[in-house]
């Protein structure tokens, strides 16, 4: 239902007039997050203060059914915090507090809306660790890594935001408010409610505060990266490093536009990136003793030399480690700012990734269309960037299209899957039937129904249309 005056009066008594917004630029600030260029302006912002607040919202929306759009930091890039049919864009931006760190038991207690990279920081002044750290945790929010259970560099050895969720409170449609776990290790209690609700994109309900599992830090890391000359060998290498024995900590690759974008597009990157480089992969171990380290880094260059590399560049000071996490950080970025561009998220497991990369580039050939494909290869998640480029609106809507319905059917074939860290949000939605069978389809929309019979939350997302 359209929202009307009494309705918008109604919510403007719960957070008072200066945390509701019906103007057109804050409802276009707040109608994109950073999937290619699609905007879809909420018909209200509203910023409650507290659960408390939002339960109240969500009364009122469930009575009129008001659709209601979380929004955490807008980075995502599968349009989940579009607002696809107006209603109310719920920010969440003034949940903003870690409200607890638990030294004891090795836990954080956080709002949604706390910078990745802040709580992580915040931890490890007291020596604790937060693995998960997508690459966009500068301005990601905990909030949003815990609807897409999101995973970044590091989920190869320490996993990803699921592995780290003990307990969350969220508010649910008709306004109760739960907790959907308990704050242990184990938990053997009943249906795992904290695990559906993670990755499930704001359709099942808000969440309000988070409680992560901590691990010790470690002391020392050594980072390499390493040009090939085939790319698919890099893909290759990927496996036979784990074969080997050794778990690194990160394995990312990236194919040759990838890092030269990037290398031009951040400041101050002094990295050689040669003509007939076709791939690099960037490799971290981690752990206490530099002894060990220096024993897994020896493995792993074994195993790379009966590949086709140049010369490793070993990252020897801090300072040279983050300029190479910042390259390859950046390459989302770098892609953007040379075209728009479609993001697919594939993910297979790791042995299979040269079958993936040759049936991307194969497939990208028949339909016309260049992609830049990098990504956290020791997960074998590849990120498929297609780029726009000067595409006429005929081949970027049909023919990449079809083009990526190949690329979802062959990750499938390999025994992969769609998304392994940004989510199916909007624009990925339609492929689900690649995935999953009816059957399955129908289960996960009843589960949708027991939790939001009304479809208030975050509606048109995840599903596909035709269901
Ligand atoms: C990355 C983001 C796009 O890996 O997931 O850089
Ligand atoms: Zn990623």
């Amino acid at each position: 239902m359209e929202l009307n005056k009494n309705i918008v009066q109604l919510l403007e008594d719960i957070v008072g007039a200066s945390y509701i917004f019906v103007d057109l630029e804050t409802r276009n600030h707040y109608g994109h997050d950073e999937t290619e260029d699609l905007i879809f302006p909420p018909q209200v912002v509203i910023k409650p203060a507290n659960a408390k607040e939002i339960s109240q919202i969500l009364k009122i929306a469930n009575e009129y059914m008001i659709s209601v759009t979380p929004i955490g930091a807008r980075t995502g890039l599968s349009g989940g915090a579009l607002s696809i049919y107006g209603g109310i864009g719920l920010s969440l931006e003034r949940l903003n507090k870690i409200l607890n760190i638990d030294e004891q038991n090795l836990q954080v207690t956080a709002e949604p809306a706390v910078i990745t990279q802040v709580l992580r920081e915040a931890v490890a002044e007291k020596g604790l660790f937060y693995p998960v750290d997508p690459s966009s945790m500068g301005s990601c929010w905990i909030g949003g890594n815990v609807a897409e259970n999101s995973g970044g560099a590091r989920a190869l050895k320490y996993g990803v935001t699921k592995d780290y969720v003990l307990n969350l409170e969220v508010v649910l449609a008709n306004g109760e408010i739960i907790w959907t776990g308990a704050n242990t290790l184990k938990n053997a209690t009943g249906y795992n409610l904290t695990q559906l609700m993670v990755g499930s994109e704001g359709t099942l309900g808000i969440i309000t505060k988070i409680v992560l599992k901590l691990i010790p830090q470690n002391k020392n890391n050594l980072l390499l990266l390493v040009p090939f000359y085939k790319a698919n060998q890099a893909c290759e290498a990927v496996s036979e490093i784990f074969k080997a024995g050794i778990t690194p900590s990160a394995l990312e690759f990236m194919e040759r536009d990838a890092i030269e974008w990037s290398a031009k597009y951040v400041e101050g990157i002094n990295v050689e990136i040669k003509d007939d480089h076709q791939a690099h992969l960037l490799i971290e171990v981690d752990g206490n003793y530099p002894e060990i380290l220096m024993q897994e880094a020896e493995k792993i260059v074994e195993v790379l030399e009966q590949f086709e590399i140049d010369e490793i560049l070993f990252a020897d000071t801090e300072e040279q480690k983050n300029v190479l996490w910042k390259m390859r950080r950046s390459v989302g970025e770098a892609v953007k700012a040379n075209s728009i561009y479609k993001e697919e998220d594939t993910v297979v497991p790791r042995y299979e990734l040269p079958k993936l990369l040759d049936g991307i580039k194969r497939i990208g050939k028949k339909y016309g269309f260049q992609s830049v494909c990098y990504g956290h290869a020791g997960d074998g998640n590849l990120h498929v960037n297609i780029i726009r480029g000067n595409l006429s609106d005929d081949a970027w809507n049909i023919d990449v299209t079809k083009g990526i319905r190949e690329i979802f059917e062959l990750t499938v074939a390999l025994k992969g899957t769609l998304s392994g860290e940004h989510g199916i949000g909007l624009v990925q939605k339609n492929y689900m039937g690649i995935a999953f069978s009816k059957t399955h389809l129908e289960l996960m929309e009843r589960i949708k129904y027991v939790f939001d019979a009304n479809n208030i939350l975050n509606p048109g997302k995840i599903f596909p249309d035709d269901l």
